[in-house]
């Protein structure tokens, strides 16, 4: 977590004439330069908009952050582990043109949750743990500093903890599996309806949990190519059929 913190707070940069001595190949040619030392909050997921604006989350479940919620604003939720009540933000906005950061409002945990940005910009992110596991949250950027996470904690049709989200060409987004669940479902406009079984997941799961965090791609022929565990499928989400021509990637030796 501390490295992603330094690399999206260290700007780099390659070829620069006043850095001497860049390496024998060449190859180290370039600098770094530390943006904010700390800007509160660990950067377990980030996001890049297209307002130059990273969105920056953690989960909620580890205590106190390093940067507080404005105007003495609090969290309630008897549901956490460590903070009951916790003027910590968990979330923040780093503009990257300005060289600032603000905190942001995050309710739910958002420990291994996955995420797409829909066409029109929105960010939204779905599951995580415990009270998150079921949430949907949208974040709709903007210039000012007035957006914040908008959050509906029971909006997913299942629970997902490391699920895999894909921008479909409608601009729909399909969630896959996450622990425990043998399916995925469709958001439209930020909602889910229902979810459909996906035996392909039940079939590479083990207990080491080999499955979770599914590669999920969309590939040029429109089919989803799902690779989990050392199996790889192409699924056609719309006919709810897998394409039956067989893919055979190299097994990974993991044991
Ligand atoms: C918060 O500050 C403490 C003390 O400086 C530091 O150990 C910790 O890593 C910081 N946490 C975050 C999330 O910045
Ligand atoms: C942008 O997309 C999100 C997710 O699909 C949707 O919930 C939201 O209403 C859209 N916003 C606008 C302004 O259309
Ligand atoms: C679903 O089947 C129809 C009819 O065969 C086909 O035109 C369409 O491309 C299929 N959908 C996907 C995502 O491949």
């Amino acid at each position: 977590m501390q490295t992603i913190i330094l690399l999206l707070f260290l700007v780099c940069f390659a070829g620069a004439d006043d850095i001497p001595d860049g390496g024998a190949d060449g190859i180290l040619d370039g600098g770094c330069e530390l943006l904010q030392r700390s800007i509160g909050v660990s950067a377990m997921h980030m996001q890049l908009l297209h307002t130059d604006h990273v969105i920056v989350f953690d989960r909620t479940d580890f205590g106190r952050s390093n940067l507080s919620l404005p105007r003495g604003i609090c969290r309630h939720d008897p549901t956490e582990r460590v903070l009951k009540v916790d003027c910590t933000a968990h979330s923040a906005e780093y503009d990257v043109v300005m060289n600032s950061f603000r905190p942001l409002m995050i309710l739910t945990d958002t420990w291994c949750s996955s995420g797409a940005v829909a066409p029109n910009g929105t960010l939204i992110q779905t599951g995580g743990w415990s009270d998150g596991e079921q949430a949907i949250r949208l974040f709709t950027p903007c210039t000012d500093t007035r957006c914040d996470w908008s959050e509906d904690a029971l909006g997913l049709s299942r629970r997902r903890w490391y699920a895999s989200n894909q921008i479909l060409p409608d601009g729909r987004v399909i969630v896959v599996g996450g622990g425990s669940q043998f399916n995925y479902e469709l958001l439209s406009n930020g909602n889910s309806k229902n979810f459909f079984s996906l035996h392909f997941l039940q079939e590479t799961s083990d207990p080491e949990e080999n499955n979770l965090y599914p590669f999920v791609h969309l590939n040029v022929d429109g089919k989803l190519f799902i690779f989990a565990n050392n199996r790889a499928i192409l699924f056609d989400y719309e006919n709810q059929t897998v394409v039956p021509a067989p893919i055979r990637p190299r097994l990974l030796q993991h044991r």
